[in-house]
């Protein structure tokens, strides 16, 4: 039987020195393998828009499909942690918030992931009070792909970068559990995980972290288009799926992925 992984399960892992691992899974079959493999973590993530929808952003997904896959994961899963993304225009207002983040636990999901800044601390805080945990999205935040003009390096400058570590701190200050950095570069992920006395998950932020995600689709090879520089494909050698995930937790576990070639400087 696979091991029940919480918020406080992994608090604590971190805690004793040690890195986890998080995929990306949007139903009950992947949910299943991934989980019995041992990723201690489960992504049901808004990218689903892009791999499984075909969209070319993330700004499409509605929230009711959101509930649908955290449901389908939630049956599969057997004792991961379970993260569900808010979707685009899902928690503008802390009520809205609220509301979503009430249909994705009710779904299945332990923990609520969202995209953005320090302005989004007084829903951190109402979201804390009412029991949710959750998991602050910050660096190449993809719902605001039309802000960025494009899937960017961020906090590549000065001001951008302690714009960035302050953002972590107020948000990890008014209740968050977990913080997750995409596309930053390796320094600024070091010291927001600095900074921070919760796990840090990065996603093209170099091996500092403690802990990594990846797209499942990409990192499995079924991703067509060009892969992103910070993704490795583990089935670039023939391998069945179950290896290439064994590999993948066993890299992320002893820091060897991601490599220098992997990560922004
Ligand atoms: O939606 C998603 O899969 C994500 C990861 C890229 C971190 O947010």
């Amino acid at each position: 039987m696979a091991k029940n992984h919480t918020v406080a399960t992994l608090k604590q892992l971190v805690a004793d020195g040690q890195k986890f691992s998080m995929l990306t899974a949007y139903d009950a079959s992947f949910a299943q393998m991934f989980s019995k493999l041992g990723v201690e973590s489960l992504l049901v993530g808004d990218s689903l828009g892009m791999v499984l929808q075909g969209q070319d952003s993330t700004l499409p997904v509605t929230l009711d499909q959101m509930v649908y896959h955290t449901a389908a994961v939630a049956r599969g899963n057997q004792g991961a942690l379970i993260v569900a993304d808010l979707p685009f225009n899902s928690y503008a207002s802390v009520d809205q918030c609220q509301a979503s983040a009430g249909q994705l636990m009710q779904a299945g999901a332990h923990m609520v992931k969202l995209e953005g800044g320090a302005w989004l601390t007084d829903s951190i805080v109402s979201l804390s009070r009412a029991g949710i945990p959750s998991c602050v999205h910050l660096g190449l935040t993809p719902q605001s792909v039309n802000k960025f003009g494009g899937y960017k390096v961020q906090g590549r400058d000065e001001v951008a970068a302690q714009t960035m570590i302050n953002d972590a701190i107020a948000l990890v200050e008014a209740g968050a559990d977990f913080v997750l950095l995409e596309c930053v570069p390796t320094d600024l992920a070091r010291a927001i995980t600095d900074a921070v006395p919760v796990p840090v998950i990065g996603i093209g932020a170099g091996n500092v972290t403690d802990a990594q995600v990846l797209v499942s689709y990409d990192m499995l090879g079924f991703t067509q288009h060009r892969l992103p520089k910070f993704v490795k494909n583990y089935m670039a050698e023939p391998n069945t799926l179950a290896e290439a995930v064994t590999r993948y937790i066993d890299e992320v576990k002893s820091g060897a992925f991601p490599g220098p070639e992997h990560a922004f400087d």
